[in-house]
């Protein structure tokens, strides 16, 4: 039957409609840069990236000789770029903490300049509107159970290359995530154990610089993943709601993520608060401390509150109210 027939066709293998987007995908975040900076053939070329971002972009930067220059993020997430942007190939932007800002929307709608679009912390695709070459990518193991996973999407065509595998890495890493339940569930085991676990770990993927196909196991669990994303999502926004209520506004930066991740916390005791929290046994991350290249006005202040669907009401507020306590 042909396509001019007065009837649909119906039957046969599934369609699907062309998006015009190509798709990869990788064990971490650093692996999806590798190949993306092959894929825009930035090797040598120059950069404008953000000062506010975590080291290993930057040393990833490095291993391509790429030439960097650093625009300044502000407290509330905005920056503003140079009005020219001639002697750049590439500009580095960030989707902090899932969050659309003001510029990082109309960079994306717009651009002309390629884009390298580091949403390390969302897993929903991008709104990209913007006619320039453009690469996106993400890093599940940061934002959920999963220990090697990380997607890219580009709107043009990935260079083709033969991923490595380091099993070794997830490995290890699922073994310290199963000592890590199974001591927080049920006090089987030590912390010392899945800390030095997930301590090795990193020590593989750190000293190995090639790009990495995710393992099987966090290729089904991805699916796992998505399935209940919905619900996910729900109980995520839920805890970003609270925690929001709960704090005063002065101490957080107002983020409005899809999918929430992290609240982050501007604060200027964050080591007095971050310590008390640790005597409750509450260990929250820094993301990220100042890179050797430049400074910012961030890194000393901030404080990542985790709004995951393991943490419940009365875990959120327990966070939020010595957080209130010690700060203010
Ligand atoms: C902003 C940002 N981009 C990329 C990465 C790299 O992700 P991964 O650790 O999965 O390689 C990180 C890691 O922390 C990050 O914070």
């Amino acid at each position: 039957m042909t396509s001019n027939s007065r009837y649909r066709p119906i039957g046969g293998e599934q369609e699907i409609a062309p998006d015009g987007l190509f798709y990869g995908v990788t064990n971490s975040g650093r692996s999806s840069l590798r190949w993306v900076l092959l894929s825009m053939k930035l090797q040598g070329k120059r950069v404008l990236a953000p000062d506010f971002i975590c080291q290993v972009v930057i040393d990833v930067l490095n291993e391509y000789d790429v030439q960097v220059d650093f625009y300044n993020v502000k407290e509330n997430l905005e920056f503003s770029l140079p009005i020219c942007l001639d002697d750049y190939d590439a500009l580095y932007i960030v989707k902090y903490f899932g969050h659309e800002s003001a510029i990082f929307k109309k960079i994306t709608h717009n651009s002309s300049l390629p884009l390298i679009i580091d949403s390390v912390f969302d897993v929903q695709q991008l709104d990209i509107n913007a006619k320039t070459h453009w690469c996106c990518f993400n890093s599940f193991r940061k934002v959920s159970a999963i220990a090697d996973f990380s997607q890219i999407i580009s709107n043009m065509p990935l260079l083709t290359i033969n991923k490595e595998r380091i099993a070794s890495f997830s490995k290890l890493k699922y073994q310290a995530k199963e000592a890590k339940y199974n001591f927080v569930n049920s006090s089987q085991g030590s912390e010392e154990t899945y800390l030095d676990d997930f301590y090795n770990a990193e020590k593989i993927i750190n000293k190995n610089h090639g790009i990495f196909e995710p393992e099987d196991r966090s290729i089904y669990l991805i699916g796992c993943f998505f399935s209940s994303l919905r619900e996910e999502i729900q109980h995520r926004q839920q805890n970003l709601i609270l925690a929001k209520k709960t704090l005063k506004n002065i101490n957080y930066i107002d983020v409005f993520p899809d999918f929430p991740s992290f609240l982050p916390l501007l604060l200027n005791k964050r080591d007095e608060v971050r310590y008390e929290l640790m005597r409750h046994s509450i260990y929250l991350a820094v993301h990220w401390p100042a890179i050797e290249q430049s400074g910012n006005t961030l890194s000393d202040k901030l404080l990542s509150l985790p709004l995951d669907s393991r943490y419940t009401i009365k875990e959120i507020e327990c966070m939020c109210n010595i957080i209130t306590m010690v700060e203010n």
